[in-house]
């Protein structure tokens, strides 16, 4: 399947079957806000409950939070938002379209990326298993070409940015020749930074006085309550402070369905460590975060890092998980090496000590701070592109299918009785009050029994427990296995286990 037609596919599957829905559709929408349904609310909450487990529960030293969206403005001055957290923008002057410089610059890049990775695997066929890689690349003259044009572009675009240097960044586009995508138009408007906050007016106060802002991340809510924490929690350095929550950001272009939104979810740990340990806590948080992706099994190719350029004003060091969405690889996590820049701003523009007594030093200290931060619709979009599958079957048939791992499905088992008559109803009501008090269930007695499960096929239920003539005589069922289409016969009496044996997280961490 073309990967665009994924996409389109994704988005039409999600809103059929209530995963997503446009917001406020009834009035035709409003541009990149979307209503999680009756089944994406169920995903949506089994994706956090994996993540808080992973983060929370798993780490004797990592505790949660839930902070407020609305905080003291001085905090977006103290953080750096206020100032610096901008986006570059250009207009173009025909098409009157909007983009962001800097991704059309990193699109630029990829492409040229893109040609590199087709000359090698091009040679990978030629060579077969005599082919090296790492030779080919710092050997090859086209390879090598192209790498130090990347290079160059790079570093013009960090140091133009760098500098505030806008103008550099605007001559950087047109040297490099690129064009409007939509419409192939180079007649573009200067470069502005445009900053990304929502602001809002608080209570009765008008004017400047009152402004106040949404939350552009969750991360600031966890330092200013890094000493309430720590305090009232009795935590020791290294520990960690966990949060899911909404956030905020007046994105120059909202697009691609869930993946760029102006109001979106965060996952976020702020983990804080002795100064001089950021570099082993932020390789750890590397490695944890892979290894949590790719425990659910959606194809280990489908991810990859990529080290950042252009550092955010926080950081001194970072990387971003990538994921191979329908539009390729792109952001899904950041891990920030983020220094000790947050919780010093905040001493210094609350007057108010930020400082951990470390008693194996017996000194004071204000801790580095390593930061692991997932988007949580990008999370959903990971999994259901991923997870969307058109099969043909034996017999000439077609299904669609959610192959989500079961730990995440939003609806675990469906209890069908073959026929609506005999007693069989009766029986699968049994069986549905036994499970639905520990897992999400669906019950379905509607259309033949082939039908029936092809619906739960297109959700993504795993499990489809059939009840017919044989289980009124010995209490046994079968149990249809969503991936194989495979049945077994199994009692009653143990369908419960199986069920909670199979959908279990516990799976997930076993297998990291
Ligand atoms: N506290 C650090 C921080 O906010 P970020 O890289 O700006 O870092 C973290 O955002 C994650 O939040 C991203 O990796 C992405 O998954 C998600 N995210 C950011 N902007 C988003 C948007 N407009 N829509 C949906 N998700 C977004």
């Amino acid at each position: 399947m073309a990967q665009d037609d994924k996409l389109k596919k994704v988005i039409g599957h999600s809103k059929e079957y209530g995963f997503v829905f446009p917001s406020s559709e009834i009035y035709d929408g409003l541009s990149a806000a979307y209503d999680y349904g009756q089944l994406g609310v169920e995903l949506k909450n089994n994706i956090k409950n994996y993540w808080w487990t992973a983060m929370v529960k798993m780490h004797e030293n990592i505790v949660g939070l839930d902070a407020s969206i609305f905080m003291h403005p001085t905090t977006w001055k103290a953080s750096g938002h206020v100032d610096a957290f901008n986006d570059p923008l250009i207009d173009n002057k025909d098409s009157k379209k909007r983009y962001r410089a800097d991704v059309l610059i990193e699109d630029y890049v990829a492409k040229i990326q893109a040609k590199i990775q087709k000359d090698v695997t091009k040679a990978k066929k030629r060579f077969g298993d005599a082919f090296n890689e790492e030779e080919f690349l710092s050997t090859n003259a086209n390879c090598l070409r192209r790498s130090a044009e990347i290079n160059s572009i790079n570093e013009r675009f960090k140091t133009a940015m760098n500098a505030e240097d806008l103008a550099g960044v605007k001559q950087l586009i047109e040297d490099l020749g690129i064009a409007d995508p939509d419409t192939g138009s180079k007649n573009w408007t200067d470069v502005r930074q445009f900053n990304l906050m929502f602001k809002t007016e608080l209570g009765a106060v008008s004017g400047d006085s009152g402004v106040i802002y949404l939350r552009p991340e969750t991360a600031q809510g966890i330092f200013v309550n890094f000493l309430n924490v720590q305090k009232t929690g009795r935590m020791k350095i290294p520990f960690g402070i966990a949060q899911i929550g909404k956030a905020f950001r007046n994105e120059i272009i909202a697009r691609q369905f869930i993946f760029r939104m102006r109001e979106f979810e965060q996952m976020e740990l702020q983990f804080f460590v002795k100064p001089g340990t950021q570099e082993k806590w932020y390789e750890y948080w590397k490695n944890a975060r892979i290894q949590w992706h790719k425990a659910l099994g959606l194809g280990e190719e489908n991810y990859q890092f990529h080290d950042h350029v252009k550092m955010a004003h926080y950081a001194d060091n970072a990387a971003d998980i990538e994921f191979n969405f329908p539009m390729g690889f792109k952001e899904l996590e950041g891990i920030h090496s983020r220094t000790d820049f947050d919780l010093r701003q905040h001493e210094e523009h609350s007057g108010k000590k930020l400082q951990y007594f470390d008693p194996e030093e017996n000194k004071n200290y204000v801790p580095y701070v390593v930061e692991t931060s997932i988007g949580l619709d990008r999370m959903f979009l990971a999994v259901l592109s991923a997870s969307y599958n058109e099969e043909k079957l034996e017999g000439g048939n077609e299904r669609t299918v959610l192959n989500i791992p079961p730990a995440l499905a939003p609806v675990k088992a469906a209890i069908l009785p073959l026929l609506k008559k005999d007693g069989l109803p009766e029986k699968a009501r049994e069986i549905l009050k036994e499970l639905q008090f520990d897992f999400n269930c669906q019950y379905d007695e509607k259309d033949a029994i082939g039908r029936r499960y092809r619906r739960q096929d297109a959700i993504g239920t795993p499990y489809c427990i059939t009840v017919d003539h044989q289980s009124l005589e010995d209490h046994t069922v079968t149990i249809r296995e969503r991936d194989t289409m495979t049945q077994d016969r199994v009692a009653i009496a143990d369908v419960h286990r199986i069920i909670g044996e199979r959908v279990a997280f516990k799976n997930l961490f076993t297998q990291a």
